[in-house]
């Protein structure tokens, strides 16, 4: 299958993670990816990833919150491959300081990345879109944006993306650009590692809060970024797609204190697929 044959892509935060999975995906289903992320190391990994299995990928060494650094990975990433196509802004950082406790820099840092990451990388990639009258910007949001989870400065970044998202898909759908956004949940990729090491069995625990049983996979993420990209998204545009295993469909364990544990369908039933 080859969605993307002939397109270019520019994945932020391409060397980790969900964002590394995308880039991958996206190259084994026929683009040339432009792996963009602030860890050279990272970055170039996954494009020599990409390339070691006959796909098209290179790195970029870019800190998305740097409005230089952007123009000039998307600029190069055009010269290289051609008109940037599908921008995906899935870079993002978020840490764990207590609201009271949070500095100024940090807050700062953390909407930079996540909202006025994917601003400087849009605002990019737009005028070659428009140029081409075609594109598609799939930002990677979060249940945070939604509800609290925590991580306050993350959240209000990731709300700030839903409403960008909408802006854009606004704005720009008669000039052939599309704007879409997932809103993951907790998803296994090394940013949870800090959590991990301190607590093994945190996933573990955390899956009884998903209605479909389990924590999510980059994978899960990716299925639904490469749809929003596609063709097969050809009339969707504005939306935001939850990829959050029904977390934020309602309170399981709730249901589960107020009736008991026979409220779910018999053993057998009850795992996620
Ligand atoms: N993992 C989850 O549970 C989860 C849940 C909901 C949403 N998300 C979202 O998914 C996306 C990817 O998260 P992940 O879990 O794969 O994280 P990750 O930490 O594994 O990867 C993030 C990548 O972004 C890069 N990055 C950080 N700052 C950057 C900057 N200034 N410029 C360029 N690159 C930068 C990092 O180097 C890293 O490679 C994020 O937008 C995150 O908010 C993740």
């Amino acid at each position: 299958m080859s969605r993307f044959s002939g397109q270019v892509a520019l994945v932020t935060g391409g060397g980790s993670g969900i964002g590394r999975v995308i880039a991958r995906r996206l190259a084994a289903e026929g683009a040339a990816v432009a792996v963009a992320d602030i860890d050279p190391a990272t970055a170039r990994d996954a494009a020599a990833e990409i390339t070691g299995s006959g796909g098209t990928a290179r790195a970029w060494p870019v800190d998305v919150t740097d409005p230089g650094a952007v123009a000039a990975a998307a600029a190069a990433a055009a010269a290289e491959f051609g008109t940037v196509g599908l921008l995906v802004n899935n870079a993002a950082v978020a840490s764990d300081t207590r609201f009271e406790e949070v500095a100024l820099p940090d807050w700062e840092r953390e909407v930079g990345v996540a909202l006025t990451g994917a601003f400087l990388c849009s605002r990019a990639v737009l005028p070659g879109m428009l140029a081409s009258r075609r594109g598609a910007i799939v930002n990677i949001g979060s249940v945070n944006a939604l509800a609290s989870f925590g991580n306050e400065p993350y959240s209000a970044a990731k709300a700030g993306l839903a409403s960008l998202t909408r802006s854009l898909a606004v704005r720009y759908g008669r000039g052939g650009v599309r704007v879409n956004l997932v809103v993951a949940g907790t998803i296994r990729t090394p940013a949870w590692n800090h959590r991990l090491d301190r607590d093994p069995g945190l996933l573990e625990r955390v899956s009884k809060w998903y209605p479909l049983g389990r924590t999510g996979l980059p994978d899960d993420v990716a299925n639904a970024v490469l749809f929003l990209a596609s063709d097969d998204a050809a009339w969707i545009t504005g939306t935001e797609l939850r990829v959050d295993g029904g977390l934020l469909a309602g309170n399981l364990p709730m249901m589960l204190d107020i009736h008991g544990q026979d409220w779910l369908p018999p053993a057998g039933g009850r795992e996620g697929c």
